[in-house]
């Protein structure tokens, strides 16, 4: 691996444990005004201190985050469908390779839908984006995104998918937590980093998420929903960041997440 994607990789993963907590808020590209992430800039502010990467599309970028922040930037980078449209697999790369190199990314970004539809166009997509990130020294995250099929996230399906995103060359791959696991990590050669998916649970179970995740083999987290949906993000984020980078059970961390709750959050943990 080239000098500059592995000194990018090592502003994400960090250097000492080989783990990351990272921040995803790049909902917006096909979701719209998020609930609580409505205005993102006043949301993401107070955590990005304690993340060791901010996941986002440019156009969130360059209109709330300050460009002296001091967190390294995986730029989402695929796109072109929503929501409200027919098909959300159906997804380009909107973004160059050089507007990323331009806002100084640690990485770059895509989803891959296999089993889908799209599964030829998306996979196509991650070769050429890998092709492009090698030119430029830089790290490619392929997310092996669903749409709305939230059912599909079984080991079988998800060891598929993140053999498939490495075996084209992505330099890490994000995917879903399930049963079984150790098994979509097994046969994954690049570090796999969990999403959290919709905030259905409490704090407790989102963490109990991320301690049997780390458990089973990964690398970190890169969650969204489940931090800046909660009444208390901040305590939320620095409660993963004892399971990823302090060894601490969930039990730990929850209480934690109590105690920097109940504190106003300031207190070191
Ligand atoms: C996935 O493709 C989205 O873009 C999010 O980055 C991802 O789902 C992680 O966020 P959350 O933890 O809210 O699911």
């Amino acid at each position: 691996m080239d000098w500059g994607i592995r000194n990018r990789l090592s502003r994400i993963l960090r250097p000492d444990d080989g783990r990351t907590v990272m921040l995803a808020a790049d909902h917006g590209y096909f979701l719209g005004p998020t609930h609580r992430l409505e205005e993102p800039r006043g949301t993401l502010t107070p955590l990005l201190p304690f993340a060791d990467a901010l996941m986002v599309a440019r156009g969130l970028v360059r209109n709330c985050v300050e460009p002296s922040a001091q967190v390294p930037l995986v730029l989402r980078v695929s796109g072109g469908a929503s929501v409200v449209g027919a098909d959300l697999a159906n997804e380009t790369v909107i973004t160059a390779m050089d507007d990323a190199v331009r806002l100084n990314a640690s990485a770059v970004a895509l989803s891959v839908f296999i089993g889908s539809e799209y599964e030829h166009q998306t996979l196509a997509n991650l070769g050429r984006l890998v092709d492009r990130g090698i030119d430029c020294g830089m790290p490619v995250l392929a997310v092996t995104a669903v749409g709305k099929e939230l059912e599909k996230r079984d080991a079988r399906y998800l060891a598929l998918c993140c053999r498939i995103a490495a075996e084209l060359g992505a330099h890490f791959v994000k995917t879903y937590f399930c049963d079984g696991f150790e098994e979509v990590v097994a046969g994954c050669p690049v570090p796999v980093v969990i999403a959290g998916g919709p905030k259905s649970g409490t704090e407790r179970d989102a963490l109990a998420t991320a301690y049997k995740a780390m458990q089973q083999g990964a690398a970190g987290v890169d969650m969204g929903r489940n931090v800046w949906q909660s009444d208390h993000p901040v305590p939320m984020i620095r409660a993963l960041r004892s399971i990823v980078h302090d060894g601490a059970t969930d039990d730990e961390a929850f209480a934690i997440f109590t105690r920097l709750k109940q504190s106003g959050h300031l207190q070191p943990v």
